[in-house]
């Protein structure tokens, strides 16, 4: 798409550039030539770095047992085992906890911006090493906390005698 509209943008240049050598075309007025116009060319700002907006991973099993002991190691002591922020020391800290188990809590946080608290910490939250957690662990525990607010799967009913 850029190096199509750059292409075209060249050859709109060199036929303005080219135009005064071929002298006088007859639909030309008496009006002198305006010399070709030498604007360089629109500024494109660059692309901005890319960002990690959406959750590149996909739970397994495997992943969210990982996650699970994560969580229960680092964060439950503050958020929770529940994740419902009601813990002793979330309480003895005066932490303002947010409760996950309540859906609309993290709907209108995006992951990266949970990403971003739990990679560099905010407020009295600290933040998680990577020697703690790598990035796809992060991304993992973010699966997890917000599984808090999903209730169990009901059990399928039991099939019809
Ligand atoms: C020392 C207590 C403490 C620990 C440990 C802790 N947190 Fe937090 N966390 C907080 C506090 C306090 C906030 C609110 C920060 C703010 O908004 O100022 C918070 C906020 C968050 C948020 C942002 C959403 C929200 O509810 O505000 C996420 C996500 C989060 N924590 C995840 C984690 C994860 C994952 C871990 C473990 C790796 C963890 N936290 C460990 C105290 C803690």
């Amino acid at each position: 798409m850029l190096k199509s509209f750059w292409l075209l943008s060249a050859l709109v240049f060199l036929a303005i550039a080219s135009a005064p050598l071929q002298g006088g075309s007859p639909q030309q007025t008496g009006k002198p030539t305006p010399a070709p116009a030498l604007t360089p060319p629109p500024a494109v700002a660059p692309p901005p770095p890319p960002v990690q907006t959406k959750n590149p991973v996909k739970p397994t099993a495997e992943s969210q047992a990982k996650a699970k002991s994560i969580y229960q190691i680092d964060c439950a002591l503050c958020h929770g085992d529940n994740g419902n922020g009601k813990t002793d020391l979330a309480a003895s800290m005066e932490l303002t906890m947010d409760d996950w188990t309540d859906p609309k809590t993290l709907a209108n946080k995006q992951d990266w911006e949970l990403f971003s608290i739990i990679r560099n910490g905010k407020g009295k939250m600290p933040p998680e090493d990577p020697g703690r957690a790598n990035d796809t662990e992060v991304w993992n525990l973010i699966i997890y906390i917000r599984a808090f607010s999903k209730a169990p799967a009901a059990a399928p009913p039991p099939p019809a005698q």
